[in-house]
């Protein structure tokens, strides 16, 4: 993989501050904007990159998690999709575009990629229905038939992207928490409004916020790309801020060539330029020395695609609209057809590389795993007692489980509290938790989906080990069964007698089960 454009500096970390002057930048693009093409248009000159537009609500379910395989780090959706992948090479030019239409859920988003991304964009341009529409007002069978019909696939909540041109006091909300919020510098795209006055009043206003930056679209919401763009309108904000304005709408009419960039950039008085389609078509728009022929240009992009894993319909869509009109071609037709990577890389005469590189791959994989097992064996101390259990909710009383039976015991006997040391493997990212009592270490062989559940997993072995019962519904009666019913029932009677329905605090210690982390801060009374 060393071989492949762009992927020495992994590892390296530039820690630059975001400059928008005098640049050229990939904008951001639904199904375009992944990591492949933001690479490559890197490769080819782009200065800034532009993920594509990801809505708040999806990646607030998402996990981040570093893909020591690809060396990347990707934030994963509940599905197990990547939402967002992203690695090193990039992280000190790459924007992450969102789309929002609530300050503190752009801020969450914004810390949880912060520390893997150059900026953060809030997308006010996009004109779609499903991030403009307020479906407050929707039921549920309303919403879903609408999702239907315009093939909705995004999570949206509306009230984004251009809707929020007309409301402006939310875009300052957003924009002036984001700028507070974190360290990294905030940029906003917008789309123009109707009068040129109210465009310049609505960017004098964001320039307030304290953006580093504004991308100016110079198309109003309701034109069609291939409207033309309002320079005029671009050089009139230029002219109005001081802030550095990025000028972006020109491929069709300016941008056919690199150094239509410079026109492009001196007809809208902008500090930098902004390209999408342009760079959609032939991402090589960026290199000064002029056009690499599509061919080349596409190999790079599917070398990209292989290394980084991009799903096979992604890769598809992004060649698909670098090939255009040769769609009809004998190669067009074999990319029609493809239904994999490796079909994809058959169709462009690079089955040798896809399987080099899916070699490469599954020799990572298989050295990832033997770590793995490593980490397993670093577990497999002797002096650790081992079984394999699952806690499984189900058996037990609400609110009980092994943790606060193994705490209770353990402050009965005058034991310290139960430590917990919980590791998580990077491969399947499962966690296996190891309890420490009365010097003795205890562990499940299984691993578990959380660290709560690994945890309870641990407890159960040493309170088996231990012989001490575990509080499953099964066992019926113990003595620390017991000693709780009589407590509960003492509980109860006070209540009857209308006293204090708060638990004296020792009491309440007993039956409370404390995160492991605190269990080995806090020590019981
Ligand atoms: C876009 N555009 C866009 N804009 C944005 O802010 N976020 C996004 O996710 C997208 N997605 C997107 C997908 C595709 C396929 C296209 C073609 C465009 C709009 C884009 O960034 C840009 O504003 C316009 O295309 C105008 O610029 P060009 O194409 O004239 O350089």
């Amino acid at each position: 993989m060393g071989a492949l454009p762009g992927t020495a500096a992994t590892g390296m970390t530039v820690n630059t501050a975001l400059c928008f002057r005098g640049k050229k930048i990939l904008a951001p693009m639904v199904r375009v904007g992944t990591l492949p093409m933001r690479l490559l248009a890197l490769d080819y000159g782009a200065d800034i990159v532009y993920c594509e537009e990801l809505i708040d609500i999806k990646m607030l379910q998402c996990k981040r998690i570093i893909n020591e395989v690809l060396e990347t780090v990707d934030f994963i959706a509940p599905n197990e999709r990547v939402v967002f992948r992203t690695c090193e090479r990039e992280r000190h030019c790459v924007v992450f575009q969102m789309g929002s239409a609530d300050a503190e859920r752009a801020l969450a988003v914004a810390k949880l990629v912060e520390n893997d991304v150059a900026g953060i964009d809030i997308n006010m341009g996009c004109p779609k229905e499903y991030s403009t529409k307020d479906f407050s007002g929707f039921n549920s069978i309303n919403f879903f038939v609408l999702m239907i019909t315009t093939k909705m696939t995004r999570l949206s909540e509306g009230g984004m992207g251009a809707a929020l041109l007309s409301d402006p006091d939310r875009i300052e909300s957003i924009l002036t928490t984001l700028v507070k919020g974190i360290c990294k510098p905030v940029t906003c795209k917008i789309r123009i409004l109707p009068s040129v006055e109210d465009t310049v009043n609505l960017v004098k206003r964001i320039e307030k916020t304290g953006v580093a930056a504004i991308a100016v679209h110079g198309r109003k919401k309701e034109e069609r790309p291939q409207h033309p763009v309002h320079c005029d309108v671009i050089k009139a904000i230029s002219e109005a801020v001081s802030i550095p304005v990025i000028a972006n709408g020109g491929s069709h009419d300016f941008i056919k060539e690199y150094t239509d960039i410079e026109t492009f950039q001196k007809a809208t008085a902008a500090s930098s330029v902004m390209i999408a389609r342009a760079a959609m078509w032939n991402p090589s728009i960026f290199r000064k020395e002029g056009f690499v022929p599509l061919k080349d240009v596409m190999q790079n992009y599917i070398k990209y695609a292989v290394r980084y894993d991009n799903h096979y319909t992604n890769t598809k869509y992004c060649l698909c609209q670098m090939l255009r009109e040769q769609l009809e071609t004998t190669q067009g037709k074999k990319l029609h057809a493809a239904q994999s990577t490796q079909e994809i890389c058959e169709a462009f005469e690079m089955a040798d590389f896809y399987e080099k590189s899916t070699a490469i791959f599954e020799a990572k994989k298989t050295s990832s795993e033997t770590e793995t097992q490593n980490e397993d064996d670093q577990l497999e101390d002797p002096d650790v007692i081992k079984m394999a259990v699952r806690f499984d909710k189900r058996e037990y009383p609400p609110q009980i489980t092994p943790k606060m039976y193994l705490l209770e015991w353990c402050r009965k006997e005058k034991h310290p509290q139960p430590v917990y040391e919980t590791v998580q493997r990077p491969l399947d990212r499962l966690f296996c938790s190891v309890v420490t009592v009365a010097e003795q270490k205890y562990r499940s062989t299984l691993w578990d989906k959380s660290k709560k559940l690994a945890e309870q997993a641990a407890a159960i072995v040493c309170l088996r080990t231990l012989g001490v019962p575990e509080g499953k519904l099964c066992e019926g009666e113990n003595h620390l069964i017991s000693k709780r019913k009589r407590e509960d029932q003492e509980h109860l009677n006070n209540r009857d007698h209308g006293e204090d329905l708060a638990e004296p605090s020792h009491k309440k210690a007993n039956f409370i089960e404390e995160s492991s982390d605190r269990n080995v801060r806090k020590m019981p009374q």
